[in-house]
């Protein structure tokens, strides 16, 4: 049976002057919403998923023997909610990322979360909290969704757990990075792997993010903005950012992304770009990419430009790129190439609604 949230209103939700003043400048990922999600996940007597609630947003209580503080079962999603002109709310392929939920769950041996449970959650929690979707026009900005699910069962040892918690908090977000859509410069993590073959790479849990961490702060004290990380067994070829895919325009209209091994998130961002590809006139290419190409590619220019993409980084040219004791000449000028500007734009006016929504990629969800 569907899960429903039952909802009880935050008795003391943000002032409105407050929540103005937060929309005017939400940064990424410090404000959140008046409201949260919940529903828990209990293995046998056929129970499945239940008890789903709308609350006030605050803290949660947890055993500290639950599974996820010991071994980490932990999965998550990143989509946002955006604002049309006529002041209703949509969000951008979100099947996808339910489906992408499941396939995490699968990995991690949490449960899977039915699409239309999944769904019926972000129009729960986006319809409550829908004042604190910026206005149509205010630039970049959106309410940023996080879904997320963990292991909350008591028990020390080692099993998969019998309960497990899904949870939607949301934040209102401007550009992930300080002053907007600049090129980025990165760090090649070569000491560092994000994901290795067999691993976790492809699921979206929070393990990869601490592992993807100390490779980030490296590059971070040596000038850069993020880290680009390599396969694990060789070091030879590109998997992805710390929180984004990347893609390469090349001299001959090609536009290359590393292909999926099991290491690289499967990006929604990504997947989306790879069919737009027909519309710049550029052959869309999924193969291995060594280091090497990308530092030889962009000192020859057989490599135009470079950009990194993902929910929370839309798209992002790449200017830079240094490794311990190099660095490549830089690619995309003060923003970015043509075709990176060209694919953001696409994608934007999409998501926003500034242009008709040809591929059916939008859902409302207010
Ligand atoms: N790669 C990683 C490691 C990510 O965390 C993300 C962000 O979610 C992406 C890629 C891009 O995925 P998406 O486009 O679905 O946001
Ligand atoms: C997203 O783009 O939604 C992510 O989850 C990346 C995260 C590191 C902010």
């Amino acid at each position: 049976m569907a899960l429903s949230f039952a909802a009880t209103s935050n008795p003391s939700p943000v002032s409105p002057e407050r929540r103005a003043e937060i929309l005017a400048a939400p940064g990424f990922g410090q404000f959140m919403t008046d409201h949260m999600i919940r529903a828990t996940w209990t293995d046998g007597e056929g129970e499945g998923w239940h008890s789903g609630e709308l609350t006030a947003y605050g803290n949660i209580s947890i055993s500290p023997a639950a599974s996820v503080l010991h071994y980490a079962p932990e999965i998550f999603e990143g989509l946002k909610a955006y604002r049309h002109e006529d002041g209703s709310v949509w969000t951008f392929r979100p099947d996808k990322n339910a489906e992408r939920l499941q396939a995490s769950a699968r990995r991690m041996v949490l449960p899977e979360l039915p699409t239309e449970d999944f769904l019926e959650s972000l129009r729960v929690l986006v319809e409550a909290d829908q004042a604190w979707v910026p206005a149509y026009g205010d630039g970049e900005k959106s309410l940023y969704l996080r879904p997320f699910m963990f292991g909350s069962q008591a028990f020390i040892g080692l099993k998969p757990v019998n309960e497990a918690t899904y949870m939607v908090i949301a934040s209102p977000a401007a550009s992930i990075f300080k002053g907007g859509p600049k090129p980025i410069t990165l760090w090649v993590a070569e000491q560092y792997a994000r994901a290795g073959a067999g691993g976790t790479g492809a699921a979206k849990c929070g393990g990869n993010y601490a592992s993807a961490l100390r490779g980030q702060l490296e590059g971070a004290e040596n000038g850069c903005d993020q880290a680009v990380f390599l396969d694990s067994s060789t070091h030879t070829y590109v998997d992805e950012l710390g929180g984004m895919n990347v893609f390469f325009v090349t001299k001959d209209g090609k536009l290359v992304t590393p292909e999926l091994t099991g290491t690289i998130l499967p990006g929604i961002t990504r997947m989306s770009i790879l069919e737009l590809a027909k519309e710049f006139d550029l052959t869309p290419e999924e193969r291995k990419v060594e280091i090497q190409e990308w530092k030889d590619g962009v000192a020859s220019g057989d490599i135009l430009e470079v950009f990194a993409c993902g929910t929370a980084a839309i798209v992002t040219p790449i200017g830079g790129l240094k490794w311990q004791g190099g660095e490549a000449p830089p690619t995309a000028g003060e923003h970015g190439g043509e075709v990176t500007r060209g694919i953001r734009e696409r994608l934007l006016s999409l998501q926003q609604g500034r242009t008709e929504d040809s591929y059916g990629w939008m859902h409302r969800l207010v």
